[in-house]
């Protein structure tokens, strides 16, 4: 395993047995609410914290961008992208579907991935070239090629009611052109899934870098494609994704092209930070 890898394995460890220890006292714990259906725990911030100091002894010089920290150190060739807790309403809830997810870019490109599922005890790792694993099992996407026969996730809005018009009628549509719908709640377990093959396919709006950089490498790895609404590069920077197979990939785009308003479409994007 690579070692800046390892490295990002054992943060993600360390993050999972504060959150598993957490999750067994949730009545005790301290909540926040960002803004409308945001919340943040206590547990968020100890895990990322345990994740930067994890990765800082190693790589000192390296940046941070993490979902509670934001943007941490002078921005180098090295930067860590961090959601110490993916799936935070479902955490408070007590509902068992929430990750780790870290991500290493280095000169702009995505070369590392680890997401953890503590519940299962279930690790995903990718290195760029190298291909995704599932407990250091060789993973791939599925072999489905068409979109009826497809099991697909997506993320529900909750906090951002921008495009709730828009997503409702891709839903509709989603609905009538595929096996079945699924919406667990973790963005990043949700690219997994598509990564192992337990989707065929994935797609979502307006998520944020932190949620969808590990997922999106480990597609890539396991043979499957990345884009935005578009099919096109910006996923990363806009958080508008869609990924799976190669083939229901296609379709997917397709179903959801007649929904594109001029905000969702690439050209019209304002890259978030
Ligand atoms: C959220 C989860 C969820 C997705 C949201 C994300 P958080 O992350 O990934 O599945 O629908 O948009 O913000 O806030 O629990 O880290
Ligand atoms: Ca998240
Ligand atoms: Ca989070």
């Amino acid at each position: 395993m690579h070692p800046m890898l390892n490295t990002a394995v054992k943060a993600a460890r360390r993050a999972g047995s504060i959150i598993t220890r957490a999750s067994q006292n949730l009545d005790i714990l301290q909540v926040r609410n960002k803004t409308h259906n945001d919340y943040v725990s206590e547990v968020d911030h100890a895990a990322e914290q345990a994740i930067i100091e994890t990765l800082h002894e190693a790589y000192p010089s390296h940046a941070v961008l993490g979902e509670e920290s934001g943007a941490v150190g002078e921005h180098g060739d090295f930067l860590w992208i961090i959601d110490p807790l993916d799936g935070t309403t479902n955490f408070l809830h007590g509902f068992p579907q929430y990750c780790i997810s870290i991500a290493l870019q280095h000169r702009g490109v995505l070369e590392q991935a680890v997401i953890y599922d503590p519940n299962r005890n279930d690790l995903y790792t990718a290195t760029k070239g190298r291909g995704a694993f599932l407990n250091d099992r060789r993973i791939r996407v599925s072999k489905r090629t068409r979109l009826q026969e497809s099991l697909i996730g997506t993320g529900l809005p909750f906090r951002d009611f921008a495009h709730i018009d828009t997503y409702l009628a891709m839903f509709k549509d989603m609905m009538l052109k595929t096996s079945g719908l699924r919406r667990p709640g973790s963005a990043a377990l949700d690219l997994a899934y598509v990564a192992t093959g337990w989707y065929d396919g994935f797609w979502e709006i307006g998520l944020s870098k932190w949620d969808i950089a590990a997922g999106g490498l480990l597609v890539a790895e396991a043979g499957g494609l990345v884009g935005d609404f578009e099919g096109n590069e910006s996923w990363l920077a806009t958080g508008n994704i869609v990924a799976g197979t190669p083939k229901v990939f296609g379709q997917m785009l397709q179903v959801l092209a007649p929904h594109l308003t001029v905000d969702l479409k690439t050209v019209e994007l304002k890259t978030k930070a």
